[in-house]
């Protein structure tokens, strides 16, 4: 462990970076700083154009944040164009200046973090604790891959790839987003930014952010839209690779595009996708029953459940389910499902019409279906905006979940010890392989399931949720990804053309 910094958040050591401190966001118990936050989310946003898309509140239909334009065909072909210049300047820049540079980047992100917290709880829907996390992640993952491409001077021989592409999500707006682009930037490739169309504001903030920091505006490019402008740009064949995070579904459609053209080296366009998950957590009957409950709310709905790490299948070994069944209802209980402005906010809604609309629908099928459903009660405020409250689902088969409800829905199953091997089956049948996680203080029986498990991050006595850069690589394979693992070792050598040397690590 570091030791503690003077706000009282403990740092887990960065086992591939001792040299390297993760950031220390801010303490949400100081009356002043939660002041500060209050004053910045009153504060008018800035807006990157002017158009006739409204940028809406999650939480508040009242709450319109402005209105703007996405990039327009045109204007997406020019950017490509405009993106192979980029790199020809930033591939031959030295390595220690796009260190520098992404690492000033950092520096104005963390300096701006109440302004940045407060366009996330507004666009976004986070609540406060989880806007913190996310300004956090994001400035670990330019100082992660900056420390990292300093080390490894990705210079001796090495080719960046060209032009690549970029296209995140809305869950993680800010972290995913400049995980993504500051790793293609870190090896010298230039950046087309498409980020999910229901947070271009915060991703219009960090753009800027690496450009303040001095990054060349045709290096790094921010493309504004929906789904038909992501499809122009991995269409394009002047573009060299393709990141992407969001559903399994996009993710084919993309490698299925990607497969029709080869890269200039003769090598496929790389994909790096990270896609959902089935997340499995079990609970034995020895694992000790307060600190489950405290972990299955975290996995299963902090966020609101929208992360593709969140808890979907809680197994309980019979023995003790009832038990622990009732002290996790109990506790569910006692979430505030509401405004994300508000401190005292636990679920902030779910990000859309359409998401509830779909994820409110699954719980009716499985409620039709016969299955027992338990629902937490919304605070009056949640009519102005899209939320659903956390719900528990109590099935008696995986086979029962023909999809993943990316929302704070909470499926339990109920296992017999002698099932286990069976319920690990079932498990790493589900095809998804993103995190999994085990509660039990019998040895062998975490090592017996961790073994089997087939999951990128697996966790034990703990919550699911919340991988740290640098000490949780994260990401998994199968439906879930194609790896390699964001905030670890090897990312950055699937961004290089195939000319390059092989991993020294
Ligand atoms: N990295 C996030 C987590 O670990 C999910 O995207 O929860």
């Amino acid at each position: 462990e570091q030791g503690e910094e003077p706000t009282g958040i403990l740092l887990p050591l960065d086992i591939y970076q001792p040299e390297r401190r993760n950031s220390t966001g801010l303490d949400l118990t100081n009356e002043n700083t939660i002041r500060d936050l209050k004053a910045a989310l009153e504060k008018p946003v800035k807006l990157p154009n002017k158009g006739d898309i409204k940028v809406l509140n999650p939480a508040n239909k009242d709450d319109v944040l402005g209105e703007i334009s996405y990039t327009t065909k045109e204007n997406v072909d020019k950017a490509i164009a405009d993106s192979i210049s980029g790199f020809e300047e930033w591939s031959k820049t030295p390595v220690a200046e796009r260190a520098n540079i992404l690492e000033k980047a950092a520096d104005l992100l963390d300096a701006d973090i109440l302004r940045l917290m407060g366009i996330l709880v507004r666009e976004a829907g986070k609540t406060y604790a989880n806007a913190v996390a996310e300004v956090r992640e994001a400035v670990d993952f330019l100082r992660y891959y900056s420390v990292q491409i300093r080390r490894e001077q990705h210079e001796d021989g090495d080719k960046p790839l060209g032009p690549v592409v970029c296209i995140s999500p809305w869950n993680f707006p800010l972290a995913i987003f400049l995980g993504q682009i500051s790793a293609a930037l870190a090896v010298g490739n230039s950046v087309l930014a498409k980020p999910a169309e229901e947070t271009s504001l915060i991703a219009w903030e960090a753009i800027n952010a690496l450009h303040e920091a001095g990054m060349p505006k045709k290096v790094v490019q921010l493309v504004l839209g929906a789904g038909e402008v992501g499809g122009q740009l991995v269409a394009d064949k002047r573009v060299r690779g393709v990141l992407f995070t969001g559903s399994t579904e996009v993710a084919r459609i993309i490698q299925k595009q990607l497969s029709t053209r080869l890269n200039p080296d003769g090598a496929p366009v790389p994909l790096i996708a990270e896609t959902g998950g089935q997340n499995a957590l079990i609970v034995d009957s020895s694992a000790l029953a307060e600190q489950v409950v405290i972990d299955v709310l975290s996995s299963a709905f902090d966020s609101a459940g929208q992360r593709c790490s969140a808890l979907r299948i809680l197994a309980l070994q019979e023995d003790s389910a009832d038990r622990v069944l009732r002290m996790i209802k109990g506790a569910m209980e006692q979430l505030r499902t509401g405004n994300p402005s508000l401190l005292e906010t636990d679920v902030g809604p779910v990000i859309s019409e359409e998401a509830r609309d779909n994820i409110l629908k699954h719980i009716e099928d499985m409620r039709a279906a016969g299955y027992n459903v338990f629902q937490t009660e919304p605070q009056d405020e949640c009519d102005k905006g899209t939320f659903v409250p956390p719900t528990i689902i109590e099935i008696d088969d995986i086979h029962a979940l023909k999809r993943e409800v990316f929302g704070p829905v909470l499926h339990v199953i109920r296992y017999k010890r002698n099932e286990l091997d069976k319920l690990m089956e079932d498990i790493n049948n589900t095809g998804y392989a993103l995190t999994f996680g085990i509660h039990s203080r019998i040895e062998q029986s975490i090592a017996a399931v961790t073994e089997r498990s087939h999951a990128g991050n697996v966790y034990v006595n703990r919550n699911i949720v919340g991988a740290i850069v640098g000490v949780q690589p994260f990401g998994g394979h199968g439906l879930s990804g194609t790896g390699p693992k964001a905030g670890g070792p090897l990312y950055l050598r699937r961004l290089l053309a195939t000319t390059s040397p092989l991993p020294r690590d």
